[in-house]
């Protein structure tokens, strides 16, 4: 390990990499080549990625797939994907293709409100607090119109302000819990900025009013911060078809495999090891999508997993049912994303991936987002309930082993036509390897 650096991040990006050759990986030239070997060629769009974060060195290539045929509400998309685990994509072009032809995915927004709140100390009577907070929230609104003046013209805005007593959970401790609409962007900036504003205003009325003892006014504002929780900005999606429309692989009856896979939908619903599984698999479609898409993938997964607790356990994000001689696939998603501002109209590749959905609004990618987890989620659970996972999962695994083990363009081709057939494993190829030299 190395001894602690000083102004790294006044460095150029020459200098750091040295730096970390020296200090980190004993002067190897090859490390500094496999750094640079990501570099850009064109040296704006380098620049452009250059200035995304601090101390960057080089670029992170993940896979960037598409996977077409989605029918969602009768239209069609091709949904972009960036994602490194290998079955991803083809499962989610499998299930295109499947829910395609039995009538395609549906879907609808349940809510698109945001929250922020001031969390904050008051250590005086609480009724005057309640009493001050309904005669000054107007003047708050008022006074934050600077900024909200253009978010109320694209429909957005600050909808509601709310006094929360929390004094019961710790000593003092009240918020302000305002609500927002953000129109088409993910808001972050926007409510941020407003609640900072708000939380400054606050103590200032609170120090100029006379109601208050001069011990009531001393206000600690602890933070103001939005909530990556936002339980009512909410997207649906669903699929169904009569049983008889099932295509079920040989050894199990059409009902029968409806009935294992809402089995399958129960368990995860009740058993909180498998829900985790579950709804990990359900994120490798939406996190492909929210990443194509410049979307803070770590905003929506937090989000999403307290959403699955929302209830007191983890539990299934997806419910699955037969009504009558229908078999139901549903899924619901709290989902903060944008589709202006943050990296939207920076990102060549985030540009290019709005283009292919045709240029979406918010709530529009939201239900493209909760597609993608729905579709992912029945790929998983119709190999599970059957063949089981790892059949697909290997296959698709397989030319990551042949790269690994330094197989030639002729000895992939040659092993993915043996492997049509025959089970994957890490040793299975090896040994086709070097009896196919
Ligand atoms: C693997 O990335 C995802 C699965 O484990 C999801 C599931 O078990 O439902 C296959």
């Amino acid at each position: 390990m190395s001894s602690p650096v000083r102004g790294f991040s006044k460095r150029s990006k020459q200098e750091k990499i040295d730096w970390l050759i020296e200090h980190h990986f004993h002067n190897d030239t090859l490390a500094k080549q496999v750094v640079e070997q990501y570099w850009n060629s064109d040296a704006s769009l380098q620049q452009l990625h250059d200035d995304f974060i601090e101390n960057t060195i080089s670029n992170f290539y993940l896979p960037l797939g598409v996977a077409p045929n989605f029918n969602i509400n009768g239209q069609h998309y091709t949904i972009p994907m960036a994602i490194e685990e290998s079955s991803v994509v083809a499962a989610a072009a499998k299930a295109a293709k499947y829910w395609g032809e039995r009538g395609g995915f549906k879907t609808e927004i349940l809510g698109e409100e945001k929250i922020g709140q001031i969390h904050f100390i008051y250590t005086g009577d609480a009724h005057k607090l309640k009493q001050f907070i309904s005669e000054i929230k107007l003047q708050l609104q008022i006074d934050v119109a600077s900024i909200t003046r253009n978010m109320e013209k694209r429909g957005g805005g600050i909808q509601s302000i709310e006094l929360r007593d929390k004094t019961s959970s710790i000593e003092h401790y009240y918020q302000l819990h305002l609500t927002f609409l953000t129109a088409d962007s993910m808001g972050a900036n926007f409510i941020n900025s407003c609640l900072e504003e708000l939380a400054k205003r606050l103590k200032h009325y609170v120090q100029e009013a006379t109601i208050f003892s001069a011990a009531e006014k001393d206000i600690e504002i602890v933070m103001s911060i939005l909530s990556n929780y936002v339980p009512n900005c909410v997207a649906r999606a669903s699929v169904r078809c009569p049983i008889e429309e099932l295509d079920v692989e040989e050894g199990l009856s059409k009902r029968a495999f409806a009935e294992k896979f809402v089995r399958a939908v129960a368990i995860a619903k009740e058993e909180p090891y498998r829900a985790v599984t579950h709804n990990k698999g359900i994120m490798n479609g939406v996190d492909a999508v929210v990443i194509a898409t410049g979307n803070d993938f770590r905003a929506v997964e937090a989000g999403v997993h307290a959403y699955a607790a929302r209830n007191g356990q983890y539990s299934s994000l997806s419910n699955a049912f037969i009504d009558g001689d229908d078999f139901c696939f549903e899924l619901s998603l709290p989902l903060a994303i944008g589709t202006v501002g943050g990296l939207t109209k920076l990102h060549p590749l985030v540009k290019w991936s709005m283009q292919l959905l045709g240029n979406p609004s918010a709530t529009e990618l939201m239900q493209i987002i909760c597609v993608a987890g729905l579709a992912q989620n029945f790929g998983a659970l119709r190999s599970l309930v059957t063949s089981g996972i790892q059949k697909g999962h290997m296959k698709m695994h397989l030319l990551n082993i042949l790269n690994q083990l330094n197989a030639s363009g002729d000895q992939k081709e040659k092993a993915t036509e043996y492997f049509k057939t025959t089970a994957v494993s890490h040793s299975a190829v090896a040994d086709f390897l070097q009896n196919n030299p």
